[in-house]
């Protein structure tokens, strides 16, 4: 497939920053004139991107657009990552569904769905999600695995890990998986996973797994049920983030992440991560299960992923479903 000569000129330029590219440069490299250059550029700035041209030097990339942007999510995507396909919505009821519906109607896998807005954003439970474009982050990635359904709740997990560990990497920040999809500050939530498959016979056949992360919605911009338990990482980071290079590294990061759970390398590593990113551990915890309810001290995962709590009477009890709330947090520090 070749690639869109807006996502090679991007490229060029954001791999020479702050430097100039020749527009004969890049006329090579697209195999078209410097008139063609030029045209593609213009669609650009129809986008919002600007650039500084200097006789004999080239052009400068000096202005970005802030709000998502599919070519530049694309341009920012490292090599190993471009196996994906990027679909890039303005406005979809969610993007869980639209993956389903690519997959149901024989898009080859794997593929990403992105939306800048969701209309029926979905979350565990029948929740719905909020997903207003607020400079957020609502993702769907859809395999077709070819797994036993067993391995679903790992998976979940797995995947919830390394979401953790791109945040600590890309923002310099220390979240927490709280068992068993969501990613936490100090209790306030910045993300939520929901992981979909369609079963056939006993194999996994459709695979989606989606991710909400407030990226940079601002706090006053949430709605009044939601301001005392959510975060986003700019607020935890103390500035936006930039968009665009945040929502090309998740799509990196979950395709390498699928490709170990697939092997069976992720043995290796989950472990480690889980240790670190365990939000719950030593931790007063009650889980509920629709009207029940059990409290305990939460002691990690078993094999299977499922959640076990030490009880007062000093039994251990396993769950692979429920709801759990954190009797109290410590307050965060700084
Ligand atoms: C949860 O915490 O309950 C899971 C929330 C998952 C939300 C994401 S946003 C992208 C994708 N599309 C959806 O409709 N839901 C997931």
């Amino acid at each position: 497939m070749t690639t869109p000569p807006e996502i090679v000129i991007l490229r060029e330029l954001l791999d020479r920053q702050p430097g100039f590219v020749s527009g004969s440069a890049l006329a090579r490299k697209l195999g078209m004139s410097r008139v063609g250059v030029w045209a593609h550029m213009e669609k650009l700035r129809e986008q919002g991107f600007a650039f500084k041209a200097v006789r004999s030097r080239g052009y400068r990339l000096t202005r970005r657009p802030a709000a998502l942007n599919a070519p530049l999510i694309e341009a920012h995507l490292r090599r190993r990552a471009r196996d994906f396909t990027l679909v890039f919505l303005d406005e979809i009821d969610s993007t869980n569904s639209e993956a389903e519906r690519q997959l149901a109607a024989g898009r080859a896998a794997p593929f990403a769905v992105l939306a800048r807005r969701q209309t029926h954003g979905r979350g565990r439970f029948g929740r719905a999600w909020h997903s207003e474009a607020n400079g957020n982050l609502y993702a769907s990635f859809a395999f077709r695995p070819r797994l036993e359904p067993a391995r679903m709740q790992t998976f979940t997990l797995w995947m919830g890990l390394n979401v953790c560990e791109l945040v600590a990497n890309f923002c310099h920040l220390s979240p927490g998986l709280k068992w068993p999809n969501d990613l936490v500050f100090a209790g306030r939530k910045a993300g939520g996973m929901l992981t979909e498959a369609r079963v056939d016979a006993d194999q996994i056949r459709d695979l989606v797994f989606g991710l909400g992360l407030n990226v940079n919605c601002p706090r006053d911009a949430w709605p009044r049920g939601l301001a005392a338990t959510a975060t986003s990482l700019a607020e935890q980071a103390g500035a936006p983030l930039d968009l665009n290079r945040f929502a090309a590294a998740p799509t990196g990061r979950v395709l390498l992440a699928y490709a170990d759970f697939v092997d069976g390398d992720y043995g290796k590593t989950f472990p480690d991560l889980w240790h670190r990113y365990d939000s719950l551990r030593g931790h007063m915890v009650t889980l509920a299960q629709g009207e029940k309810k059990f409290s305990g001290i939460a002691e990690g995962i078993d094999g299977e992923g499922a959640l076990l709590l030490r009880t007062d009477a000093g039994k251990t009890l396993r769950f692979r479903a429920g709801e759990v709330t954190v009797e109290k947090y410590p307050e965060a520090k700084g």
